[in-house]
């Protein structure tokens, strides 16, 4: 049976109080904040027993505001970019929030993942507790059409973590929403990068992007290059690449959208594994799309004082396409907008265990 288990946190420089829960499912556990509903910590016993956190993260609340990198938070309203924050709706341009080089990111200056969400724990039909987080994003808000009241639900058994998200406006607007937790299955921190990590992706193709990272149109086969994850592969093999492909060299490495094959309740979108510490991590999804970023630029102190640098963690962000809205044949696979009214869902489980 899941319990959860509600502690302060910390607070924040303006006052606010930060509540952390704890699912715990016996002999593993998952914490969750109340801010921007951060995955801040996710802890398993590896091959030889020893409990791992296999997430990036910080003590403090404080550390989530004031440092770059999104560390396991819950991105909204629309992951990934938006090609110079424009976003058209019947004939109407609004203009997005710029944070990131001239174009709108992760919901603009301030996303989902600072935010305060409301809380509330339930328990399912079997008895497990889970945590369901709320908020409401303001119409305008980072100049977004329309009121938004989104819900997500983490759920832990079994060593499986749930995040299903669901949302509903008041007018036509664009939704997007996904999880940024960085994964290093053999424990956050410096010692420990993924590039020995094993991965597959089940997708044949990415969306290139320009100098800024925007996917503009197109698809890219990924037979014969460094995103070939058709098969287990190495993601130090892949970064190991860079300069045989611009994409790699836009994204200074892997930091790219992964068109999946086919969303499947039964088939991984993605199985990433480690050798060392015998834990293997499968990532289900009904969305279309998983960007992988291998936290190329990522330069900061964690928890319990940890260096964590490029290649210190992989996302698996899973979502729509980025820049759909500007990008008929990439919206033509699964569009972000929806209409007035329209409720959007998405489901996302991580399974853990160690690898036989
Ligand atoms: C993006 C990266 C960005 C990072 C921010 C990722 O989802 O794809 O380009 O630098 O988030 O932490």
């Amino acid at each position: 049976m899941t319990k959860i288990i509600k502690n302060e946190f910390g607070s924040l420089k303006n006052g606010a109080t930060v509540y952390a829960f704890t699912l715990s499912d016996g002999c593993s556990f998952a914490r969750i904040l109340n801010l921007g509903g951060i995955l801040q910590s996710l802890v398993f016993p590896d091959k030889t027993g020893t409990p791992t956190d296999v997430v990036l993260g910080y003590d403090t609340p404080q550390e989530y505001l004031e440092n770059d990198g999104y560390l396991g938070a819950l991105i909204g309203r629309f992951g990934n970019r938006i090609d110079e924050g424009r976003l058209e709706i019947d004939g109407k341009i609004y203009s997005l929030y710029l944070n990131d080089r001239g174009n709108h990111l992760h919901g603009g200056r301030e996303g989902f993942d600072k935010k305060i969400w409301d809380t509330e724990i339930i328990t399912d039909e079997q008895g497990n507790e889970q945590l369901v987080l709320r908020y409401v994003s303001v119409d305008g808000e980072e100049h977004y059409p329309g009121t938004l009241v989104v819900q997500v639900v983490y759920g832990f058994i079994n060593g499986v973590l749930s995040i299903d998200y669901m949302a509903v406006a008041d007018q036509k607007t664009a939704i997007n929403l996904t999880n940024h937790a960085y994964f290093n299955l053999d424990g956050d921190g410096a010692e420990n990068s993924v590039s020995e990590h094993f991965l597959k992706i089940n997708a044949d193709r990415i969306t290139p992007t320009d100098k800024n990272m925007i996917p503009r149109g197109g698809f890219k086969k990924v037979a014969g290059t460094p995103f070939d994850f058709s098969s287990f592969q190495k993601i130090g093999d892949g970064n190991a690449r860079i300069e045989e492909d611009a994409d790699m060299i836009n994204g200074n490495g892997f930091d790219h959208c992964f068109v999946l094959n086919g969303q499947n309740d039964d088939e991984p979108a993605c199985v990433a594994y480690s050798e060392k510490s015998g834990i293997e991590m499968k990532t289900y999804t009904d969305q279309s799309a998983v960007q992988l970023y291998t936290s190329n630029g990522l330069f900061a102190t964690g928890k319990n004082g940890k260096a964590y640098g490029r290649f210190g963690g992989f996302c698996l962000e899973t979502q729509a396409i980025p820049n759909n809205v500007n990008v008929p044949e990439y919206a033509a696979i699964a569009s972000s907008i929806f209409e007035k009214g329209e409720p959007y869902f998405h489901s996302t489980r991580y399974a853990f265990c160690v690898r036989k």
